[in-house]
């Protein structure tokens, strides 16, 4: 039986052409009955994510083209509603509440290698008002859950890669020095929000948590939680550009400048012991002064490369330093149900604000995304 539903689709953009971002286009759109480990969901909120803006904008990738398809529908964060499950499923029940784990095609230790309404070919998106997936691309939601359904949506993406990501870097900093050598480990970060599910994990793990950030509003939240805001607008230059370092003179002198005032921070706030764990999603511009703020025996960990991701190091210096470099991407299934337990039980999902946009806004909240008008969790419902 084929189901019919209506979905915000992006169709393949102009072969050769220039990237160039794309309007959403509100369309019919058909799919086969789910299979025997499918299930059948109606959407009821999302959360926008970067890889979203990224496919309508298609930088890096025009995912149309990618995935051979004429007509894809992004959404990979988000809470819906299950209409119907298939004979072989197990992870959730018709009428249960669900959050997408958006793992799209798995190795064979269950580690994503594309991602669920992004790269993985013949998967659909929260933006379609009915979508089928596999019973691993679904967690229920806890038995009288004491947080909102926005919330969980704004958790099935950031939170989760936050999860995985922050287990491996916290691992491999205690294979290196055990909590009997150091009990209260410094964590800091930059980046958005996957950064900051990190860092609360990191401040309840015990560490002394730091993450830089440049509005008010985002300095404020971060405070909210516990975490000590660093406001980057104080060392606005560090952006380190090689092509212009030693070259650009007036450039170099105020990008050394930054470096030294942000290095002063880090000499305050961490006694002058430097940090231990340094999360980076921003990559390239950042990357020279996060090694030098990092602490011998010190993790650096991302999922993200959200500045640049051709990264230059000193292998002899970073050996020496006993530095390692953490590497993840988004979560497998069993860490999922991790995440989500250990968030109900301890209250780690994200803090949310301002509005939530209509299934009819949602280009508005596109376009508002690509003008920096949102915060890190923006919200929007789709059949609620
Ligand atoms: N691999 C995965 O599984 C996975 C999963 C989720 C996200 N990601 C990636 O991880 C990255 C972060 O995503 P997110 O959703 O957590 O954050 P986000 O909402 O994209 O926010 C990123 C933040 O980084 C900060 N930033 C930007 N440029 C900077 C710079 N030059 N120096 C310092 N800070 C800078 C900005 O904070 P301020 O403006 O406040 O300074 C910005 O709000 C993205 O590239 C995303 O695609 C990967």
């Amino acid at each position: 039986m084929t189901i019919k539903t209506e979905a915000w689709v992006l169709h393949p953009g102009d072969k050769g052409a220039a990237p160039q971002a794309t309007e959403l286009a509100l369309e019919a759109f058909e799919f086969e009955d789910p299979g025997p480990d499918e299930v059948l969901v109606s959407p009821l909120f999302g959360c926008m994510e970067g890889n979203m803006g990224h496919a309508v904008e298609r930088k890096p990738i025009d995912i149309c083209r990618a995935r051979g398809e004429q007509t894809c529908v992004v959404g990979n964060a988000g809470v819906m509603r299950v209409d119907k499950v298939g004979a072989n499923v197990t992870t959730c029940k018709q009428g249960q509440e669900v959050l997408l784990f958006c793992n799209g095609v798995w190795d064979k230790y269950g580690y994503p290698e594309r991602i669920f309404a992004y790269d993985a070919p013949g998967t659909m998106g929260v933006l379609a008002r009915k979508q089928k997936l596999h019973q691993q691309q679904v967690i229920a939601i806890p038995e009288n859950s004491t947080h909102t359904r926005e919330q969980w949506a704004a958790f099935s993406l950031r939170y989760i890669t936050a999860w995985s990501n922050w287990e491996l870097a916290y691992g491999t900093l205690r294979l290196l020095v055990p909590e009997k050598d150091l009990p209260n480990p410094v964590a800091w970060g930059w980046g958005g929000g996957v950064t900051m599910g990190e860092l609360a994990l990191a401040k309840h793990y015990g560490c002394d948590a730091t993450q830089i950030a440049s509005s008010d509003e985002r300095l404020s939240a971060i405070e909210a939680l516990g975490i000590r805001p660093l406001d980057r607008r104080g060392f606005k230059d560090l952006y380190y550009d090689k092509s212009r370092f030693r070259k650009d003179e007036e450039y170099t002198e105020r990008y050394i400048a930054a470096e030294k005032v942000f290095m002063a921070h880090v000499q305050k706030i961490t006694g002058g012991n430097n940090v231990n764990i340094f999360l980076d999603f921003v990559g390239v511009p950042v990357l020279r002064a996060t090694l030098k703020a990092l602490a011998r025996e010190g993790v650096i960990a991302t999922a993200g490369w959200k500045e640049g991701m051709l990264i230059e190091m000193v292998r002899a210096t970073e050996c020496i330093a006993r530095h390692q470099h953490v590497h993840t991407h988004y979560a497998k299934y069993s860490q999922g149900l991790d995440a989500v337990a250990f968030a109900e039980k301890h209250h780690w999902l994200p803090p949310l604000e301002g509005k939530v946009y209509s299934y009819e806004e949602i280009p508005q909240l596109f376009k508002d995304y690509r003008d920096g008008k949102v915060g890190w969790f923006p919200i929007f419902s789709i059949n609620d």
